[in-house]
């Protein structure tokens, strides 16, 4: 078949009198093994790329989500703790607004060269697909920076409200996810934290809240970092820094294992 097919597209221009039949048939046969192979060549992330191609840069790619025939472009860190880090979550100049909806957390915001959130949905795509390791990074005002990585990271559907599983930390900035493990997605319309006040909307992010957090890194974006009360929202770790105390900067990836 391969060879009539060939010979098929050697004579396209011909006045061959059974092309459509023809046509027809290798259309169907060249589309069943191109579907196949597109199922099966896949590179579903950041890791796929520069294991496929060494030596690949930092910058933006496209993948398909696993186990699916959808594409999505993706920021890739390819330096970092020998790279292949697909990143889901960047902040460092406060030009994107992250107090948002649950749909818009569902399906990600933001622009990938600048400030950005993938998405939950796809976050829970890759890590429910395959195990995953996390890594968070966090930066002050005095350009510090510290990371904690995390060996096991999964996020639930969005029947489970994307319900973050994290363990296995260790890093320098400490256990920053520390009271979020188990904890449901709340955003401003969707309230599943573990307090009677709607932490969401008090504080103004989406996250994993619990009652309602020791990090809060999708909150509002302070300049005047030094001059916060302790119940301010603000993009904020308790862990690293105090609460009253607002980051320069964040960013939050994940890599196969
Ligand atoms: C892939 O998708 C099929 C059909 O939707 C599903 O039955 C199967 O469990 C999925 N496989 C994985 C590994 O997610
Ligand atoms: C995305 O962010 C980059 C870097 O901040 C900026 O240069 C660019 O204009 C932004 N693009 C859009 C479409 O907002
Ligand atoms: C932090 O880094 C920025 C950009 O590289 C630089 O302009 C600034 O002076 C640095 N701040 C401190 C406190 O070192």
């Amino acid at each position: 078949m391969f060879l009539v097919c060939i010979l098929y597209i050697l004579l396209l221009d011909c006045d061959f009198s059974h092309a459509l039949l023809i046509k027809d048939i290798c259309h169907t046969w060249f589309s069943e093994r191109l579907s196949i192979y597109v199922l099966y060549t896949v590179l579903n992330d950041c890791k796929d790329i520069i294991d496929e191609s060494p030596g690949s840069t930092s910058g933006i790619y496209d993948i398909r989500l696993p186990n699916s025939t959808d594409t999505i472009a993706v920021k890739c860190d390819m330096e970092t703790d020998s790279g292949g880090w697909t990143v889901f979550h960047r902040r460092f100049d406060g030009s994107v607004d992250f107090y948002r909806n649950w749909k818009e957390f569902k399906n990600g915001f933001g622009n990938l060269s600048g400030e950005f959130w993938l998405g939950n949905e796809v976050i829970h795509r890759l890590t429910s697909y395959q195990p995953y390791t996390l890594r968070v990074e966090l930066e002050d005002w005095e350009n510090n920076t510290v990371y904690e990585s995390y060996s096991n990271f999964i996020i639930d559907g969005e029947d489970n409200v994307y319900t973050l599983h994290v363990s296995g930390y260790s890093g320098t900035a400490g256990d920053v996810l520390k009271g979020h493990d188990g904890c449901g997605f709340s955003a401003s319309d969707f309230d599943n934290d573990n307090l009677q006040i709607d932490c969401a909307n008090y504080y103004k992010g989406g996250w994993w809240y619990n009652g309602c957090f020791n990090t809060n890194l999708n909150g509002p974006y302070v300049q005047s970092h030094g001059k916060m009360s302790r119940n301010d929202a603000a993009f904020s770790s308790y862990i690293w820094k105090s609460r009253k105390y607002s980051l320069k900067g964040a960013r939050m990836m994940i890599r196969q294992k």
